[in-house]
């Protein structure tokens, strides 16, 4: 007799990108982020410290401050003139800041490294 097998799946639950959070002291945390996730929510959702994100998302806090490591600021594209306006906020803005809950998670961002700043705002 044939055995019936389910799977349930969603994309919600299948992993898509490794991203590594370099924390201020140099501790890296790597996590497996989740289809549709903002870099925000996966870092909530591992407990990264140091991402506030006061607003849930809806860039209006400038809370979730993070800088982007190396080349992928180019595989990021540039932030919106939202984010942009945000960014004017935060503290020791770089070249390479942006708003963690602006930047959602694809397969291209997959190793994906980011560093936590020394404190939010
Ligand atoms: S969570 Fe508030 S701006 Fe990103």
């Amino acid at each position: 007799m044939p055995v019936r097998v389910i799977v349930s799946l969603t994309v919600w639950d299948r992993a898509m990108a490794q991203i590594t959070f370099v924390l201020p002291d140099g501790e890296r945390r790597i996590i497996d982020a989740k289809a549709g996730e903002s870099v925000m929510d996966a870092a909530i959702r591992h407990n990264i410290p140091g991402i506030e994100a006061e607003c849930g998302g809806g860039c209006t806090c400038a809370t979730c401050h993070i800088y982007i490591d190396g080349d992928w600021s180019k595989a990021l594209g540039i932030p919106s003139e939202e984010e942009e306006d945000m960014l004017d906020f935060v503290y020791a803005v770089k070249a390479t800041s942006r708003l963690s809950c602006q930047i959602h998670l694809s397969d291209d961002l997959d190793g994906l490294v980011v560093h936590i700043p020394r404190r939010q705002l």
